[in-house]
């Protein structure tokens, strides 16, 4: 959504209620708010009083708070309109959805949707804009989306153009995983005949999984068919598979199915080496450990390892209304752009130093600060096996990016162990490489290294 999208949004609504266009200042202070610009600088530029700006942004406000059903200002119209075109979008799909099909493409209508929607002609049908049958009843509420632009191109171009049939987006625990998915699906939903998002949080056996899915298919008139599979063919699905780790074992290398889970190996495979024209995009905190074998083999398979929101975190500080700006991109640095970490760590500065990140920032030398991140980090470390934690623990202790070609001499692991526990780890992406010429050397994630070196100086 950007300021012209927003502009364009407003005009159709004011003129739908009153047959007016918005006045070039009313489109001026829109523009100007959305680019968090302030009134005395929407008023130079626009060459009036900052009075006038400010009476008419107020009636303004009052006109498109009336249309939304919310209480508008300067401050808040950014974050309610954000707020109202993805959650309510979402989840007004949802409620009608239910029961129904297909009645409430006036709701899922984003804004960019209704700008971009190319008017196809009635006669040629395979280019007309799909109406797709959306289930996101599992979907989390996405409050504020910062963004994503080249991670969200990147799946656009395996969904749309390569027709990638499986997906995997792995990464830590409040990365962002959803947050993107859900933009994926505003983005993207013309494209599709069925949506559905499916957490596994409660870990639903296959059948169960499949069943599931059957029903959500068999909403739609056309005859019921047998198998997950045939509805992958018979139309363009797509299907997300949220918290994929909840099926993992716990204390051993990441990516390995629980008992009786061993099935949805099999399926996956299915998935990707079948033909098809749908999609299912498992998000997970560990990548399964047979994509990497999948992908080697089957270019219909991708995956996308999530990282932090980098300078567009700013947004978050700036959304907790943080002092210091100078030092944020410093503060977001140390926290990698982890959106949640960030989060928590916004709300430690605001509660110890009033919002000052320079204070909170002060003594350099002291350690990471981990504070409430610890329950974060910890559901990430208990997961791991017996190896991991010893390789953890040895790279903790390392000052510097580690060649991995020869083990370490004080390792208690064979060579393989070893080996084995740092591709293990790779996957949890608790670490990071780097490549040094032809040498890949690896380092362990600076916030999980800091929180263990100071378990480590505690035992
Ligand atoms: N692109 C984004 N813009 C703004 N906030 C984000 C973004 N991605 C994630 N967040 C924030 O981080 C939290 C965790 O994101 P979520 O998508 O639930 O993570 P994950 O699914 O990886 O655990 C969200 O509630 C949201 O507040
Ligand atoms: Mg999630």
């Amino acid at each position: 959504m950007n300021a012209e999208d927003v502009v364009q949004w407003a005009d159709n609504l004011i003129f739908e209620r009153t047959g007016d266009n918005l006045t070039p200042l009313e489109e001026a202070i829109l523009t100007g708010v959305w680019q968090r610009q302030k009134y005395p600088q929407i008023a130079k530029e626009f060459n009036c009083s900052q009075s006038h700006v400010k009476k008419e942004a107020a009636k303004l406000w009052e006109k498109l708070g009336e249309e939304l059903g919310e209480d508008l200002n300067k401050f808040n119209f950014r974050s309610k309109l954000e707020k109202k075109y993805t959650i309510s979008q979402v989840s007004n799909f949802v409620r009608c959805v239910k029961g129904n099909i297909n009645i409430c493409n006036e709701f899922v209508q984003t804004i960019e949707d209704t700008k971009t929607r190319s008017p196809s002609p009635p006669e040629s049908p395979q280019n007309q804009a799909r109406s797709p049958i959306i289930d996101l009843t599992d979907a989390p509420e996405l409050r504020y989306f910062y963004d994503r632009t080249s991670e969200l191109s990147t799946l656009k171009q395996w969904i749309l153009q390569a027709h990638t049939r499986l997906i995997t987006v792995y990464g830590l625990s409040g990365i962002g995983k959803s947050a993107i998915a859900l933009k994926l699906i505003e983005q993207t939903q013309t494209e599709f005949d069925y949506i559905i998002w499916l957490s596994l949080a409660d870990t639903p056996t296959l059948s169960t999984l499949q069943t599931e899915l059957k029903q959500f298919f068999g909403r739609s008139p056309q005859p019921p068919l047998p198998t997950v599979i045939d509805y992958f063919r018979s139309s363009r699905c797509l299907v997300i598979l949220d918290d994929v780790q909840n099926i993992f074992k716990r204390s051993q290398l990441a990516g390995q199915y629980l008992a009786g889970y061993e099935d949805y190996g099999k399926f996956l495979k299915q998935i990707a080496t079948s033909s098809h024209q749908s999609c299912l995009i498992l998000l997970s905190w560990e990548k399964p450990r047979e994509i990497t074998a999948l992908e080697a083999v089957n270019l219909s398979t991708q995956t996308l390892n999530l990282k932090g929101l980098g300078e567009q975190a700013a947004e978050i500080l700036r959304e907790k209304e943080l002092a210091d700006e100078e030092k944020w991109s410093d503060l977001i640095d140390l926290y990698q752009g982890h959106p949640s970490w960030l989060n928590i760590i916004a709300a430690t500065i605001l509660e110890l130093f009033n919002g000052s990140v320079s204070l909170f920032l002060a003594d350099g030398t002291a350690d990471l600060f981990v504070g409430d991140l610890e329950p974060l980090l910890e559901s990430h470390l208990e997961r791991l096996s017996d190896s991991e934690k010893k390789a953890l623990y040895w790279l903790a202790s390392q000052n510097e990016a580690v060649d991995i070609s020869r083990q370490p001499a004080d390792s208690e692991l064979s060579q393989s162990e070893f080996w084995q526990a740092i591709q293990s780890l790779g996957r949890r992406s608790l670490l990071e490489k780097v490549l040094v010429g032809t040498r890949s050397l690896f380092f362990l994630n600076p916030v999980f290294k800091a929180y263990i070196q100071c378990k480590l100086n505690l035992i």
